[in-house]
């Protein structure tokens, strides 16, 4: 089964053509990264005018890099949320289009749903095993969910303030090191060591997590000029927020006996969260390559495979949900 997938959910306009939920035959990504850079952050009005413009040859170049024709598809999935509602809509628009006027089944993906299937695009060999632990660390989420089956969440922990993505965002902000914050710190990081003590929120008894507070140790240090480097200050910042997010995972994975730890989202590309989640887990940690934790449309294409086996096929009355929950 071959599925077109569809993401438009933030500042990516990406098409895939993805087979059996686990061969990636093509996967396209047009970013905006550079028009909002020089607004520090996503235009929510200029994303969705680069979708519109993006996604008919974002979509052509997928079913080119795939040489697949129409006739060779059979689904499309797209993300109906969470994201932006103007964004969401450009690609939810275009999938019932092409559904409408090719007769193809369509379906719509949870965004986060979708993040947990790329780890399913790593190998054909290593399909994740149930029961599994999944972290999922984006821009808008830090959760942490257990899967006992296919479509089968239960969401265990969550951010109470900012997610991890966004406390990276802010702290590149602080540290004015520009955006996107993730990749900006852990470059600076590189050259600096975790020398500065920042506070961790641990959220004892719960399975919660906070970043407001390790963010806000940051500013008041940058506001008192006690950050003689930048480099230590980024390194000191991603080490404390790899330690909780790391040491959490690992602690609710013993405790419901996991077979595996998955990673998910923009976040699990940082390579110190991956090295230490892979270091000091007990059981076999999947970790996607970079490529595909940051948002794709491969991901969502093979999320809709799985969707597509246990028949959720929505109708062309499928809108977009901005605030959608996965569990
Ligand atoms: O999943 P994603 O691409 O989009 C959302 O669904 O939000 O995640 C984007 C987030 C941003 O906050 C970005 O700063 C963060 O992922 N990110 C990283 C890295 N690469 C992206 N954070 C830490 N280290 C990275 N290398
Ligand atoms: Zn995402």
């Amino acid at each position: 089964m071959k599925i077109l997938g569809i993401e438009t959910s933030c500042d990516e306009t990406a098409a895939a053509v993805v087979e059996n939920g686990i061969g990636i035959l093509s996967n396209q990504i047009a970013s905006q990264v550079e028009i909002h850079a020089r607004y520090g952050g996503i235009v929510p009005e200029v994303a969705s005018r680069q979708h519109i413009l993006a996604i008919i040859p974002i979509i052509e170049q997928a079913m080119a890099e795939a040489e697949v024709a129409w006739s060779d598809l059979d689904g499309i999935a797209v993300t109906i949320g969470p994201g932006l509602a103007g964004s969401l809509l450009v690609g939810v628009n275009v999938a019932k289009a092409v559904a409408l006027a090719r007769g193809l089944p369509i379906t719509g993906v949870n965004h986060l749903e979708g993040h947990i299937y790329a780890n399913w695009l790593i190998s054909p060999d290593a399909a994740p095993h149930f029961p599994l632990i999944c972290l999922i660390v984006s821009g808008g989420h830090s959760d942490l969910v257990s899967m006992k089956g296919h479509g089968d969440y239960v969401l265990l922990g969550r951010t109470r303030d900012d997610a991890a993505g966004e406390a990276f965002d802010k702290a590149a902000r602080i540290l004015d090191l520009g955006y996107p914050g993730g990749p900006a710190i852990e470059r600076a990081a590189r050259d600096g060591t975790p020398a500065i003590q920042l506070p961790r929120a641990w959220l004892k008894g719960t399975d919660d997590f906070s970043f407001s507070g390790v963010k806000t140790a940051l500013l008041r240090l940058v506001e008192g000029d006690k950050v003689s480097s930048v480099a230590d200050a980024a390194a000191s910042f991603q080490e404390a927020v790899v330690d909780v997010l790391v040491t959490k995972t690992v602690e609710v994975a013993k405790e419901r006996r996991a077979r595996q730890i998955l990673l998910a989202g923009g976040v699990a590309s940082n390579g110190l969260l991956r090295q230490r989640l892979v270091n000091s887990s007990p059981i076999p940690v999947l970790i996607p390559e970079p490529v595909l934790c940051t948002d794709n449309a491969a991901m969502i294409a093979g999320c809709g495979y799985f969707r597509f086996q246990r028949g959720e096929v929505d109708g062309l009355d499928l809108d977009v949900i901005p605030s959608l929950k996965l569990a």
